[in-house]
This record gives C-alpha cells, structure tokens and sequence, in this order.
C-alpha cells in the first residue's frame, strides 16, 4: 500500500533509489516517482504506470543528485494521474514529500491553508503536509522544527519522507501507524517502508516505532521522539534475509519461486523454538476463549486453525476475519486472540488488535517480516522465517503459518489431555516427510498441472469445494485463483453445494473438489456425495485422489493424483498443488501474476 525509500549517499543516488522502487513494487504499482537534490534545487519526476514503464518515459537514471526520496503508489486519496502521484512540492518547491498512510484530517488542514493563499495541485491527502511544512517553515525559521510542528497537526497514519533545499544534505522521515525502517552501510544509508528495499545493499536495520522521527544524512543519522524531541539511540539489528532469497533464483515469477520455496520454508516452520510454541498454547489454556484472526489469506490460515484446534484438542476457537472483529467480537480480559499477517503491517488486523488490547485481553501473533508493526503490538510473537515473500499473493507464508498452528494446536491438545503426548511428538517425523512430499509433487505433477491448466484457463466459473479442514483449503485456493486469473472461483463448504449453488450447475461449470484419501472415510464418501451432485447434473468435475482409488477416478473430468501419504497433511499437499493451478492458468492468460490488477500487497489502510 504505497512504499517509500530515501537515500542519502556520497555518491549519486538515482540508480538505487529505481532499485529500491522496483523491490518495494508490490506494495503498490500504478503510478511512481522521484525527486533528487541535484547541488541548486529539488527537481522531480513522476508519471502513472508500473515502475519500468514510468522509467521508460521518466529516464530516472539520468537526474542527478546524492540525495532524494522516491515512491511508488497504490491509488487512495485520487485516482491515478500523474499529479496524484509522489512526490508532492510544496508552493514554494522549497519542500517536497512522499507519503504511505492516510492524513484523514487532510481536508480540514487543507481549507485553512487554502484560505491562506496555497494552492492545491492534486486530489491527494498528501499535498497538504508539504505546504503545511512551508507555512511552519516560514514561522519556526528552521527544519526540523518545522516538520515536527507539521506533524504534530496530523491526524491519522503515515510514514513520510521529505527533502528541502533548505538542508539539502538531509533527509528528513517520520512515522506513525505506517512502518519504517532505516538501513545502514558504509557512507550510504537509507530510509524505506521495508528492508526489502535495500536488503541487496545492507542488512544493518533500524526500526523506528510510532512517534519517532529522523534524520538521515550519507554518514550520520540521528532519531528522535516527537514529544520531546530528544534522542534516543535505537537498536541496530541484523536482517537474516539475503539478496538471494529476494531475488528469483531462475524463476519466471516470484509466485513460481515461492511455491517452489515451501519445502524449505515448512522446515524453517519446524525450527521454530520450542518455547516460543508453548508460550502461545498456554494462552489457550490460561484464558476462557481463544480466537483466530487473519484477513484475506490470513483468515483462511485462522480458518484452518479451528479445525486444528477442534481435532487435537477438542477446543472451538472461532476464526474471524479481522475487519469484522472489532464491531462482532465483545472481547474481555479473558480472552487471547492469535492473529496471523505475512507483511504485519495490514491495518484490519492492527485494528483487530487494538480492539482486543483496549479490553485487555491477550494477543499473539504469526508474523513473517521481523520488526513489523503487529510484531511490535502484540504481547507475543511467532517470527515463521519464511524470507521475503515479493509476490502479491500469498503462497509460501502461508503454508508456514498452517504448520506452526498445527504445532500450537497439538500442543494446546498435550496441555488439555485431549491426545498424547506420543500423538504430538509423532507429528514431527509426519511434517519431514510433509515436507519431502511437496518437493516430490513439486518436481513431477508441475507438467501435469500445466497442461490442466492450459485446457481448463478459458473457464470463467468455478466452483472449489471441500468438506471439513478441505473446506478452509477450498476457499484459499479460489482467492488464490481469484487474485492471478481474476476468474470467478467461488470457494464453499461442498455440503452446503445442495442447498442453493447447485442451481448454477451446468455443463459449463468446472469444479475444484478437495477431498481425503478413501481411508478417511466418513469425508471421503460425504465428499463424493457432492461430487455425484454435480456429475448428475453434468458439470465439470475436478478432484484430487490417489493412483489407487479407481472409485473416484472413474467419476472425475481430470484427476490431480497426489501421493498417498501422510493423510493428515494431504490438505496442504492440496493447496500446494492448488497454487500451481492458479500459477499456471494465469500464465496461460498472459496476466500480470506478481502484480495482479487493484491489489496491494501490504494493505496498510482500512
Ligand atoms: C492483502 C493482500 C492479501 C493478503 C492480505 C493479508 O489484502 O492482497 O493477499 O492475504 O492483505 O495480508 P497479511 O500481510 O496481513 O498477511
């Protein structure tokens, strides 16, 4: 949702900073621009399109200048047009900014300056804080001040960069409710909204938190508290993730490369210290109620979590999407909320946890991207190390998360006696071989899924269909198809197919139908129920099975054989599978997979 990056260097900037917009690209994409001190005056550049075609117009390599700030946009506050886009000046072009987050008192701040005599060339929120800034200017005679009196007149949430001619060797950045980080290297240091940016360049990262602003210049940097204005010395960590995680490694797409990257990410999962697992099962049993909270993917990994919780340890832990938790959910003092976010920074969550701190009830939460703004508000916190995840939609942090909710659910199970202990520990050699499996079906069903998916792409009506913990699995797998094909895939419970959805069964439309291997019986046959459903009624009818269950073959239009192991983690060998379906029907479609059309991959406002 919109990235930022600064850089202040000894030596020209444009090209890293065009290499830190295209690695915060996906946090938006449909417009993008710069702005550089160039020894006399700021000059700007800015245009709509993705980052290399707003390069091909804009020629970012050719300004000059050791110091700038840049961004790219996911549209909010005014459509996508070039003056909408960052960054902004302000009258006097003394000033100029880019801004992640929403100044919701912008309009207010706004008509005041307006009736001041400034004037207004875009239909941004953002505008407003680099003349705002000008006008602080003229009264406080110098920079910082002025910036923090600025600051100190919004309302709402932001992370802003700024550069001004008046101290041109500085870059000026603040934040609240909106991430930040700094990166530290050998007379270059930088400034964005994740390390992603300039992971290739640095590890050595500072995470500001809200209400803390700095200023950074190419050898030095000093942060502050707003509220007083004094230094503070901050933390320096070192990132773990590598240029080589972040980069595609010979893929054609991340989303490829990140599916491909699940056999290591699971085992990453199952090196999560013991205790950080067991510190998060007792809430479960400390506290009368427990939920699980997600939004988008996320809701579908809370999702998979009741199941869990309900099979090994005969506890209902209720799963909520986070945007509708705060206005359903009467939290208490005792209850525990677990939430799940790849980015941590998404703003329904943060939401959802600021309703469950305001009652006082305990939170934790599954995090990917140490030091992120969730991490940092919730009472604990699984850091899964699953490395950066650059495509839009979730693949691989998901599956993580699943499997360190499944280790939280069996311990939970332990604490309550519900199963053994012998039960839990046998679970560890299941997600080793959970974990050879996927780079098995990985390296021998890709072909196969391919050339399903170049027969099937033309379909434009899906249905995805599973019955229990298959049920949490269907419905990720048509958001997943959803977001790279954008065709409709409608995922729901397969017993609820009879009453209602079945009326728009026809001979052209395809099914997705998840389902156990015959040994689990009781959903293998129920499943097959709904699957009989559509067969009579001619539609189209896709399933996973195994080579030896010819009862289900002979009834399915194409068959996704998976091996026959590890039952109780066949859903996920599933969802993997599901994922390279939806991979390859976008290719086939010719779409933009990493970047699909209107989504964001950090969704930063509500
Ligand atoms: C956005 C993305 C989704 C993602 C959701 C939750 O809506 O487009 O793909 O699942 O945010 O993101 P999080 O970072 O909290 O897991």
């Amino acid at each position: 949702m919109c990235g930022i990056s600064a850089i202040a260097s000894h030596k020209p900037v444009s090209d890293q900073l065009l290499m830190t917009l295209q690695n915060l690209e996906y946090r938006g994409y449909d417009s993008c621009g710069m702005a550089l001190f160039d020894d006399e005056k700021i000059s700007v550049r800015k245009n709509v399109g993705s980052v290399d075609e707003v390069n091909a117009v804009e020629k970012f390599s050719t300004m000059n200048g050791t110091l700038g700030i840049a961004h790219t946009r996911w549209a909010t506050h005014g459509g996508v047009t070039q003056s909408n886009s960052h960054p902004h000046f302000s009258n006097d072009n003394n000033f100029v900014i880019v801004h992640n987050g929403i100044i919701s008192n912008y309009q207010q701040l706004q008509a005041n300056l307006v009736t001041k005599g400034y004037k207004f060339f875009s239909d941004t929120d953002t505008e407003v804080f680099s003349n705002l800034i000008q006008e602080e200017y003229e009264a406080a005679g110098d920079v910082e001040n002025a910036f923090c009196n600025a600051i100190d007149k919004l309302e709402g949430s932001f992370a802003i960069a700024m550069i001004t001619n008046y101290q041109p060797d500085t870059i000026f950045a603040v934040k609240k409710d909106s991430p930040l980080v700094i990166g530290i290297n050998d007379g270059v240091n930088y400034v964005s909204s994740d390390i992603n940016a300039f992971i290739s360049e640095t590890r050595d990262t500072i995470i500001l938190d809200d209400f803390e602003y700095v200023m950074v210049k190419k050898d030095d940097y000093k942060i502050k508290k707003l509220e007083n204005r004094n230094e503070i010395t901050k933390q320096v960590i070192q990132v773990q993730w590598d240029r080589q995680t972040a980069q595609m490694g010979g893929f054609s797409h991340y989303m490829l490369k990140e599916i491909f990257d699940q056999p290591h990410t699971v085992r990453s999962a199952l090196h999560i210290p013991r205790d950080q697992i067991n510190t998060i099962a007792q809430k479960f049993i400390d506290k009368e109620q427990s939920f699980c909270v997600g939004v988008g993917t996320t809701y579908y990994v809370a999702m998979v979590g009741t199941y869990l919780f309900s099979d090994y340890a005969g506890l209902y832990v209720p799963s909520i999407s986070a945007d509708e938790f705060p206005t359903l959910i009467p939290v208490n003092d005792k209850q525990h909320v677990l939430y799940f976010s790849q980015s941590g920074e998404t703003y329904d969550t943060r939401m959802a946890i600021r309703a469950a701190k305001n009652a006082g009830a305990a939170t934790s939460a599954v995090v990917n991207v140490v030091g992120s703004s969730i991490s940092q508000e919730v009472d604990d916190c699984i850091f899964q190390g699953s490395g950066p995840e650059i495509c839009v939609v979730s693949t691989k942090a998901a599956v993580s998360q699943m499997i360190i909710l499944w280790q939280i659910a069996l311990e939970v199970g332990v604490l309550r006696k519900h199963i053994s202990r012998k039960t839990a520990d046998e679970f560890q050699d299941k997600f080793q071989i959970f974990s050879d499996t996927i780079e098995q079906v990985l390296n021998e069903e890709s072909g196969f899924i391919r050339n399903l998916a170049s027969q099937t792409s033309h379909i434009n009506n899906w249905l995805f269909m599973g019955k229990g913990i298959y049920y949490p699995i269907a419905l990720e797998s048509a958001l997943k198809m959803k977001e790279v094909t954008y065709l409709h895939a409608e995922g729901l419970p397969a017993g609820f197919l009879k009453h209602g959805t079945l009326a728009m069964v026809d001979e052209n439309m395809y099914s997705l139908f998840f389902l156990p291997f015959k040994s689990d019986s009781d959903l293998y046959r129920s499943t097959l129920m709904s699957i009989e459903e559509v067969k009579a009624r001619n539609g189209k009818v896709i399933g996973f099975c195994s080579e030896e269950d010819e009862e289900i073959r002979k009834l399915l239009d194409h068959q996704l054989i998976i091996p026959a192991s590890n039952p109780e983690l066949t859903p996920l060998i599933q969802l993997i599978v599901a994922q390279l379906f939806s991979y390859y029907s976008a290719l086939n479609l010719g779409l933009n997979i990493d970047k699909p059309r209107n989504l964001a991959k950090s969704v930063t406002v509500g």
